[in-house]
């Protein structure tokens, strides 16, 4: 199979892209910087003797996307699996008060990720198969004053893979939503919670599954669905109440 991943750099796509490489899958991995795909791509080959190749791009260069898929399918081949795993949580209040940087939140996990996605469904409906993974956040299953612009900006990519599940699953394409919690990543340092904590090579293992299984939703780790359950099911007139 062909894998691409977009948004390479992240120790999740990573571990991701090993975990497919391991399974002997070749690997087309993104990011912003060329060198920096360049050195990912060569430790995959080195580590599991697969084929692996590096481009640049960037999430909220909205006009270069679908030139840059054909590029993928050009240089790589037809695209089996493709993970989005990009995003910016960026910082809550710096977004409260400059409407740029919120807007810069919305477009790498909201718009850079629909037209990327919206590129790759296109030459997967084509041949009627291929896997979009899409990681989204469980920031997005419910509004909280502590980082309720990118929760908004992964529940509507929550929404959107789910209409665009709708649309594919007739032609034979299968679209994932990942739901994660904490993972250890730059994203979650220096955070300071009593919930556990999964690790990026966790959750490599877990999406490769999920993927492998053809399933349409995640959470990990998994006892997040139970946590969200109960977080969803507060009344609004309370939950506008609570400190969260
Ligand atoms: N860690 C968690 O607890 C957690 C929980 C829920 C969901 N997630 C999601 O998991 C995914 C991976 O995040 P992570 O935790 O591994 O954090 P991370 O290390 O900060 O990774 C974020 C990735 O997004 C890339 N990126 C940011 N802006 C971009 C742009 N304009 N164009 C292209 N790439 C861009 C970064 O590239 P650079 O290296 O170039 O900056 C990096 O590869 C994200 O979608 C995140 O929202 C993470």
């Amino acid at each position: 199979m062909n894998v691409l991943i977009l948004g390479a750099t992240s120790p999740i796509a990573q571990a991701v892209a090993h975990e497919y490489a391991s399974h002997k899958h070749d690997i087309f991995v993104a990011c912003r910087k060329q060198e920096r795909a360049d050195e990912i791509a060569s430790d995959l080959v080195l580590r599991h003797d697969v084929r692996a190749l590096g481009a640049a791009f960037d999430a909220t260069n909205l006009d270069a996307h679908a030139d840059f898929i054909a590029h993928v399918e050009e240089e790589f081949g037809p695209i089996d699996v493709a993970l989005v795993a990009f995003g910016d949580m960026g910082q809550q209040e710096e977004s409260q008060q400059d409407i740029s940087a919120a807007r810069k939140i919305i477009d790498v996990n909201y718009t850079g990720a629909v037209s990327l996605c919206e590129a790759i469904a296109e030459h997967m409906l084509t041949r009627k198969s291929g896997s979009i993974l899409g990681i989204s956040s469980v920031a997005g299953d419910r509004g909280r004053q502590s980082n309720y612009i990118y929760g908004s900006a992964k529940g509507a990519f929550t929404l959107y893979l789910q209409g665009l599940r709708n649309r594919c699953f007739p032609n034979g394409v299968h679209v994932l939503t990942a739901k994660l919690g904490f993972v250890d990543t730059r994203m979650t340092e220096g955070l300071d919670t009593k919930i556990p904590i999964a690790s990026p090579e966790q959750v490599g293992r877990a999406l490769y599954n999920a993927q492998q299984g053809k399933k349409d939703v995640l959470y990990y780790p998994r006892f997040w669905a139970g946590i969200m359950g109960v977080i969803k099911a507060i009344p609004e007139g309370l939950f506008k109440r609570l400190k969260l």
